[in-house]
C-alpha cells in the first residue's frame, strides 16, 4: 500500500491559503504555487541518499556529503502539473523533464491522453509527477499507467491538494506510489471539483476559463 504523506509545515499551510482564495489573482496563484512546491520538494527530497567526498576547506582536509548520482525526472501532468516544474527545478537544477498530456472529460470525468514525452532513461530515473489537484484520481492513475507502460519503475506522485476518492484510486491501482501533498480536503462535488479545494487549477495558473 502507498504511503501519503501530508506537509504540514506552516509556511507551506500559510501559502496554501493564499493559494485556495477566489481573491488570489493568476500572477499570485503562480508565484504561490511555485513557492510551495519548492517548500514540498525540500521535504520529498529528505531521503536522497548521501554519498561522502573529500574536499580542502581553506583551513584544513576534510570529509563532507554530496548527493549520490541518483538520477531524477520530473514528470508534470499537463497542463496544471507544469506550475510545479521550476519550484522543484530549482532545488534539482539537473532534472530531466517528461511530459504527460491529460484532459479530463468535463462530462464523463474520465482522463483523455494527448501527449507523452519522456527522457530516453526513464526507466533509470526516481520519477516526481506533479499535478496541483489529485480529484477522482482519474488523471494520475492515467499518468502513472503511461509512464510505467514506458518503463518506469520508480514513482512518487506530488499534488497541492487531494480529495480522499483519488487516494484511494491510486491506492487501489498503484499501490507502488506513494503521494505527497499539502492538504487532503472533504469531498467531490457533482462535478468533481474538490471541496473546498481552489477550482480549476489550469484555468487559476494560465488565466483561462
Ligand atoms: C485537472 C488537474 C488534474 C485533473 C484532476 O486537470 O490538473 O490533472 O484535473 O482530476 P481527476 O483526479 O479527477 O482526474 P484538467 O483535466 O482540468 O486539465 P488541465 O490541467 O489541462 O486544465
Ligand atoms: N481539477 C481541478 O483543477 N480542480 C478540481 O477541484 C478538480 C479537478
Amino acid at each position: 500500500m502507498s504511503r501519503v504523506y501530508v506537509f504540514d509545515h506552516p509556511l507551506i499551510q500559510h501559502k496554501v491559503t493564499f493559494i485556495r482564495d477566489k481573491n488570489t489573482g493568476t500572477k499570485e496563484f503562480r508565484e504561490l504555487v511555485d513557492e510551495v512546491t519548492t517548500l514540498m520538494g525540500y521535504e520529498i527530497t529528505r531521503e536522497m541518499p548521501l554519498e561522502e567526498t573529500t574536499i580542502e576547506t581553506p583551513v584544513a582536509t576534510c570529509k563532507s556529503n554530496v548527493i549520490a548520482g541518483k538520477k531524477v525526472g520530473l514528470v508534470p501532468i499537463l497542463r496544471a502539473g507544469l506550475g510545479m516544474v521550476d519550484g522543484l527545478m530549482k532545488l534539482i537544477p539537473a532534472a530531466k523533464v517528461g511530459h504527460v498530456g491529460l484532459y479530463r472529460d468535463p462530462e464523463t470525468l474520465q482522463p483523455v491522453e494527448y501527449y507523452v514525452k519522456l527522457p530516453s532513461d526513464v526507466a533509470e530515473r526516481e520519477l516526481i509527477v506533479t499535478d496541483p489537484m489529485l480529484a477522482t484520481g482519474g488523471s494520475a492513475v492515467a499518468a502513472l499507467t503511461a509512464l510505467k507502460k514506458r518503463g518506469a519503475k520508480n514513482l512518487k506522485l506530488m499534488c497541492l491538494i487531494a480529495a480522499p476518492e483519488g487516494i484511494k484510486m491510486v491506492q487501489d491501482e498503484h499501490p507502488d506510489v506513494d503521494i505527497y501533498v499539502a492538504a487532503i480536503d472533504e469531498y467531490l462535488n457533482d462535478h468533481g471539483y474538490i471541496v473546498p479545494g481552489l477550482g480549476d487549477a489550469g484555468d487559476r495558473l494560465y488565466g483561462t476559463k
